[in-house]
């Protein structure tokens, strides 16, 4: 939802600006821009569509400025067109803002400004931010913004600057992240880690309500009552090549090569006591998991572990639908609340309303620092670097390995248990060897308007979640559904046109699901048979087949998701469609 940078030190601004915006990318590309402190004047830049338009636009412009900031564009207020990009200047053209989230009474605080005769450009909510900082600006950037932070209603992070003070960047967090990063005679402000690892490992993550004054040598932290803060500094672990393409064509399919080594480093975390918790996790009445999106499906295989080996209640909800649904919580309660960024919206404000309700608030998350892991009791990582497309896809291998290995913390048989969740990276490199066949079968469907997946017991939320890759990235149609509901409405929509991938790994249920594909079959539906390398019976009912390596009953979504990420992605590439930054979505949701 928008990506936010900004940069004081001696270097050019705009190349780092430009570099650290093309990693913040992934927020949002509805338009991009610019403003530089560029001799004694703000000179603003922006452009419709992705990075590289801007890019183009300032292509031969001597810019020499060293201090700027910069945005990267998802359309809240306003439709996408320059006029709405960031960023936004007050009407004397000397101070500039870039902002991320929303100001909710924007309408009422434009109103009142335009009272006094200000002049609107656009139609953002952004605009206000900077009409206020120009009103209470009398010759302190600092100053003017502790005075305007309290006017402003919503979920924001945003940073300014003037050029009547061209050393110093002011930025606030309220909702939405912001993180500082410390470098050697320059500074850093950004909404991600990744858009600054190439300059900087050293990072300030900041906290709601917090206000950074940035300098050249200078990085000072203040609460909205302008009292100082002094916060640590965090080294993150995360490297620049990780955060590279690394020959791949997409971000996207890196990370689902990447799985092995995500998952392998994850379950290391269990040898290196990551994952030790100071309570007994069978002391609660009930496991609550809260998550959206692709973290809800890990959470929903967690509840199906957990629920097994724990042997208590565990519920899993969209963390959007727990926080206005009147859920009783009190202390008995563990709730795990699960998010790749830690930042997404729904996810950070039920956590939060639990913990304020009693319940220990455990977070999963990948990105240190970020505001579950700080708002949370505990915190556990995955150690899966850092996620760029915005198709999860290593992260939630990853976040399997830690649920998984939470539910099994308690068997008898956890060694053993752990022993087999060890021989996981070696088995995921078998099935991302199949790569080419599955791009070949995904060619085959690419034309499709729709297609069904299904799956029963762990392989359901592996049909909802493959599902959700193809949809998401390939814009195809495509609904995930439990295999034994089929008889109770969605059976319907068979015919021959409809490819139905069906996930059928030999377990508790497989029989079940073999009854479920001779319904599809007898209303001559086309099955795409995903099973154990191998199976007769399956590959003899299937039209084609996907196989993997056999593995015990609980481990077959770690491999079963896989082509399935795989498939999606080659019909996208295929189609010619933007893989790693589909139309419509951001990587971070930081609005409810
Ligand atoms: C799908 C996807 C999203 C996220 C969701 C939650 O590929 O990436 O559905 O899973 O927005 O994001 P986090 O895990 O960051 O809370």
């Amino acid at each position: 939802m928008c990506g936010i940078i900004g940069y004081v030190g001696k270097n050019p601004a705009v190349l780092v600006l430009l570099e650290g915006l093309e990693r913040l990318e992934y927020r949002g590309y509805d338009s991009a821009g610019v403003a530089l402190v560029e001799n004694g004047h703000i000179f603003v830049e922006k452009k419709v569509g992705k990075i590289r338009e801007l890019i183009r636009s300032l292509w031969g412009k001597p810019l020499k400025a060293t201090i700027g900031i910069g945005h990267t564009r998802w359309a809240t207020h306003g439709e996408p067109c320059e006029i709405n990009a960031h960023p936004h200047t007050d009407m004397s053209g000397e101070i500039a803002v870039v902002h991320n989230g929303i100001i909710e009474n924007y309408r009422e605080l434009k109103e009142k400004l335009q009272a006094k005769g200000i002049e609107f450009k656009s139609q953002t909510d952004t605009e206000v931010i900077a009409h206020l900082i120009s009103l209470y600006y009398e010759g302190d950037l600092l100053e003017a913004v502790m005075k305007t932070v309290p006017q402003l209603r919503g979920s924001y992070a945003f940073c300014v600057m003037t050029s009547r003070e061209p050393h110093r960047i002011v930025g606030v967090r309220y909702g939405n992240p912001l993180v500082v990063g410390i470098g050697e005679d320059e500074n850093f402000l950004a909404s991600d880690i990744p858009a600054i690892l190439p300059f900087t490992r050293h990072i300030i993550p900041l906290s709601d309500g917090e206000i950074v004054d940035l300098r050249i040598d200078s990085v000072d932290i203040y609460d909205t009552e302008g009292n100082r803060i002094v916060k640590d500094v965090i080294s993150v672990p995360w490297d620049i090549i990780s955060a590279e393409k690394g020959g791949f064509k997409h971000f996207m399919l890196k990370e689902i090569f990447e799985q092995p080594k995500a998952v392998g480093d994850t379950i290391k975390g269990y040898i290196s006591r990551d994952y030790l918790l100071p309570f007994d996790l069978k002391s609660f009445r009930r496991i609550l998991i809260l998550a959206c999106g692709t973290s809800y499906h890990a959470g929903l295989l967690g509840s199906y572990w957990m629920g097994k080996y724990l042997q208590i209640p565990v519920e899993v909800m969209y963390a959007s639908e727990f926080r206005y649904a009147d859920v009783p919580i009190s202390d008995k309660d563990l709730v795990i609340a699960i998010s790749q960024s830690g930042e997404t919206a729904d996810t950070r404000y039920s956590a939060l309303s639990a913990k304020e309700r009693g319940a220990t608030v455990i977070s999963l998350v990948n990105v240190m620092g970020s505001a579950l892991d700080r708002e949370s009791d505990y915190t556990l990582y995955t150690h899966a670097g850092p996620e760029i497309g915005v198709a999860a896809t290593k992260t939630f291998t990853s976040q399997l390995a830690v649920l998984y290995g939470l539910a099994v913390s308690h068997s008898p048989k956890k060694d053993q248990l752990m022993e087999r969740l060890s021989a996981l990276p070696h088995l995921m490199e078998e099935v991302l060897g199949e790569a080419e066949l599955i791009k070949k079968l995904a060619l085959k469907y690419a034309n499709k308007k729709n297609m069904l997946y299904l799956g029963r017991y762990l392989s359901y939320p592996i049909a909802l979640e493959g599902a959700l890759k193809l949809k998401e990235i390939s814009y195809i149609h495509a609904e995930g559904y439990p295999a034994g509901e089929m008889k109770h409405g969605p059976i319907a929509l068979i015919d021959e046109s409809m490819p139905v991938m069906v996930i059928a790994p030999k377990d508790r249920v497989y029989e079940k699901v073999l009854s479920n594909i001779e319904e599809i079959l007898t209303r001559r539906g086309t099955v795409i048979g995903l099973g154990f390398k191998e199976d007769k019976t399956l590959i003899g009912m299937s039209k084609d087949f996907i196989g993997m390596p056999e593995i015990f009953e609980d481990l077959s979504p770690f491999l079963s998701i896989i082509p399935l990420q795989l498939f999606a992605y080659y019909i996208a590439d295929h189609l010619g469609l933007d893989v790693d930054q589909p139309r419509n979505l951001a990587k971070t949701v930081t609005v409810e």
